[in-house]
């Protein structure tokens, strides 16, 4: 009997670590032959604090609200938030088919929710109350350059681990994610406490 439990444990083990080993040379590929950096999951305590920043206006909010993920990957940030709060609607955005594919079916069961692929430099931002964006530097270079701009006075866009560059933000909350000390950043233009 211990022995068939060590086997499957081993077996379950070995099926995680070819899923890992495949992920990891899909996201190289990705990274490498076309314009898509990879994609990674917010995570842990960076994940916990960012989804707590927005939920303290979801849960307040009688009207119901817009919320996007710019870059919504497998929808690890939209998926939690449209299930607790369905008066409310989710909307992701990302590139990479496979992300798209793998969040709609994740989010299926959702009616506010809707994963679309396209660039985030074509989304239109201003009718949106709270905008996610964990996104590269150089994907957030576009947020801070462009989109910023366009997001409406009394939206807040949250931004885990990477600043926008160039733009203060009204808050800076600490967090950690993969053990390292990281910071969740929060942007708004009229906004200036939460
Ligand atoms: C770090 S992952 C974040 C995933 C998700 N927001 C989360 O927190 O779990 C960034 C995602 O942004 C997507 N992305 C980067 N630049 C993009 C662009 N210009 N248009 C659409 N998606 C983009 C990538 O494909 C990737 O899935």
């Amino acid at each position: 009997m211990a022995d068939i439990i060590t086997l499957t444990i081993l077996f379950l083990i070995g099926i995680m670590a070819l899923l890992i080993e495949a992920y990891l040379i899909y996201s190289v590929l990705l990274s490498r032959f076309c314009k898509y950096p990879p994609a990674f999951p917010a995570f842990g305590n960076l994940r916990a604090k960012t989804l707590a920043e927005a939920e303290k206006i979801l849960s307040q909010s009688s009207k119901s609200l817009k919320v996007v993920d710019l870059g919504c990957g497998a929808g690890g940030l939209l998926l939690p938030l449209a299930k607790k709060y369905p008066n409310h609607q989710f909307w992701g955005y990302d590139w990479d088919k496979v992300m798209v594919k793998w969040a709609g079916f994740r989010g299926r069961k959702l009616k506010n929710l809707k994963i679309i692929k396209q660039d985030i430099s074509t989304v239109d931002v201003k009718e949106f109350d709270i905008l996610f964006s964990f996104l590269d530097t150089k994907a957030l270079e576009i947020v801070s350059k462009d989109i910023f701009e366009k997001i409406s006075p009394n939206a807040i866009l949250i931004s885990p681990a990477f600043a926008l560059p160039k733009i203060k933000a009204i808050k800076e909350i600490e967090a950690k994610s993969y053990c390292l000390p990281l910071k969740i950043y929060v942007y708004s233009k009229s906004r200036n406490n939460l």
